[in-house]
This record gives structure tokens, sequence and C-alpha cells, in this order.
């Protein structure tokens, strides 16, 4: 029996940051650790293309996010990794399960639902200004990267699970319609334990509120920007409340249990910030010292990265080929 299939994308709109990846890109990356599925991690440059309208950006952006992965350690030995965009037959389903999506489930839809309320509150015009048909049909291009590769199972955050139970909706409606079980349907996988980063100012961390910490930015970047994470007044001797805490939040969501207590105990003590901020600086530096040796190593070296993704798009497209044979057959009677 071929292994259940496990599959995730990431949209390269922007550079990584710390909270996609301490909260999307660690735990797909110890899932693809597994053997007992067989993986599938792409970059969804197709769906980034909604908002990223420069080509070379999408192209940095993707490599980018491509080489964040392989740093941090997804092995493309084991998995396959590809650039949605080099697998054609991913689009060709887009089209063909349109036309088996019901438009009200697409109106429903959060990302468009949200951006809608938007444009009311901001009295707009009409409630689709600014939403394109990529926006709009989002969820039938998500649905299409997990059904051509015959997708069991799909690590994403909470915030998509209304798109996993979209993609199962329309699987069922075409397979009813020709009677058969030609796709899988695909459950999602939500870890209910992954804490959401706050930014330099206590907001969520999120490209849209200009507040993250890169990732891949140079130790002096990355300390300059850990001094400006927003404190309270309070003094060096006072006691601080860590639960209340910027810096401990992100402290917290990196270190050990035990650097986690005694960096509590700290604060309890009344430890400065100064002080606060270097010990975070210290613990993140060492945490991403390898990672970032590695990084530089892959965007020095864009001819193997790209031979990496070409590999890979040829084993999606081995896999994407066979499901749309089937599907060729049973909409237009193809029969090779
Ligand atoms: N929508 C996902 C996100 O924004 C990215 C994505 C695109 C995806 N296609 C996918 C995730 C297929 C899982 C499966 O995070």
């Amino acid at each position: 029996m071929a292994k259940p299939i496990i599959l995730t994308g990431i949209k390269p709109t922007g550079s990584l940051h710390l909270g996609n990846l301490l909260g999307a890109v660690k735990p797909v990356v110890s899932l693809s650790q597994n053997r007992q599925n067989q993986g599938f991690y792409f970059l969804a440059d197709y769906h980034a293309l909604i908002t990223v309208k420069n080509g070379q950006e999408l192209n940095r952006y993707t490599m980018e996010m491509a080489a964040s992965w392989i740093a941090l350690g997804l092995d493309p030995d084991n998995v396959v990794l590809y650039r949605q965009s080099d697998v054609p037959e991913i689009f060709e389903l887009a089209w063909i399960l349109g036309c088996f999506t019901p438009k009200g489930l697409m109106n429903r839809a959060h990302a468009y639902k949200a951006k809608r309320q938007h444009n009311e509150s901001r009295g707009e015009r009409t409630l689709d200004a600014g939403i394109n048909m990529g926006l709009f049909t989002y969820p039938l291009l998500m649905a299409a990267d997990i059904l051509v590769m015959q997708t069991r199972w799909v690590p994403v955050g909470r915030d998509q699970g209304q798109h996993i139970e979209i993609t199962r909706h329309i699987a069922q409606a075409f397979n009813h319609a020709y009677n058969a079980q030609v796709f899988v349907l695909p459950e999602a996988l939500t870890e209910d334990t992954v804490a959401v980063i706050p930014g330099l100012d206590g907001q969520k961390m999120s490209k849209s509120y200009g507040n993250t910490i890169p990732v891949f930015a140079t130790r002096d970047a990355l300390r300059a920007l850990i001094f400006r994470i927003a404190t309270d007044s309070t003094k060096p001797g006072e006691t601080k409340d860590p639960d209340n805490s910027i810096l401990f939040q992100i402290f917290r969501a990196i270190a050990t249990k035990e650097e986690t207590d005694r960096f509590y105990q700290q604060f309890v003590e009344g430890i400065g910030w100064q002080d606060a901020k270097e010990q975070l600086f210290d613990l993140l530096d060492r945490y991403l010292t390898g990672p970032r040796q590695i990084y530089q190593e892959i965007m020095h070296d864009p001819t193997t990265l790209r031979r990496i993704l070409e590999q890979g798009a040829t084993k999606a497209r081995d896999q994407a080929q066979s499901t749309m044979k089937v599907v060729h057959r049973l909409t237009k009677n193809q029969l090779v």
C-alpha cells in the first residue's frame, strides 16, 4: 500500500518572520520527518500572485521561502518540494472543480467575506472594491492543490480549517457526479498548542502590522530589532509581570522548560529590561545560528535550489497526472 499523503503549501508573500517560523514552519518540518507518510510541500506562488504583482519579487519570496524550509530541516530527499506554478495540472483541475462548486460556497469563504466587511466599514462605493477573482476563488485553487495529489492530511493553521471543509465539499460533489471515489477526502491537521507570537508592538506578529522579526536577518539587525520590542516603564529591581511581557512570550516559545522557568524567576526578581532583551537576543541567536548558515549557503547557490524545485515538480506532476487521467476519462470520456 502506498503511504498516505500529507501535503501543505505556504504563500510566498514576504520574508519568513518569527511568527511564521514558530506558528507554521516548525510544526510542519517536524511532521515532515515522520516517515509513515509521503510528504508534499509546495510554494503557493500563484496564490501569492493575488497580491504580489512584481515578478522579481514573487520569484525572490518563493526562493527565500524554499530555502527557509530546507534550512529549518525540511529534507528534499524525503519529501516532494515544489513550486505550485510548475505543476500545470493544478490549474487545469481548478477549472474543472469550479464547474462542481456552488458559487454560494465561495461567497461564504472567510477571506472574501472579511474583505467585503472591511469595505463596508470603510463606506466603500462597492463591497467588492479591491477584490480580484483570484481572491474570490482562492479556496478553489487550494482544493485543486490538495485533491490533485490525493492528499489525506493537510497540516494548516486554524484559520485554514474552513478551506479544508470547502475542499471536502467539492471532492464529494465530483465523486457523487460520477459515482466514483476519484478524490480522497482530506482532513486538516491542526495543532492546538501553537502559540500566537506577538510582534515588536505586542499585536500578533504579522507582515501587515509591520511588527515582525525576520528569521534570517543578520545578527546585528536581529539585535537591533530585539531592542525595539515594547516594554513598560518598570525599573531594574522592580518585579515584572512575565505574562504581560512580549519579551517573555517570545522567549517561552523557543526556550526549554528550564530556561523558561529561570527567566520567569528573573522577572519576579526584577530583571532590568536591557538585561532581559540581551537574554532574548542570546537565545534567538543561538537558535538561529545553524539555520542561518544553511540558509546563506542555499541562497548563494540558486542553481542547486532551482534544480531541487525542478526535481520536485517532476515528481509532483507524476502524481498529478495519474489523478488527471481519471478526471479526463470521467469528464470527457478520454481513454488515454
Ligand atoms: N492558504 C494557505 C495559507 O495561506 C496556503 C495554501 C495554499 C495551502 N494552498 C494550500 C495550504 C494547500 C495547505 C494546502 O496558509
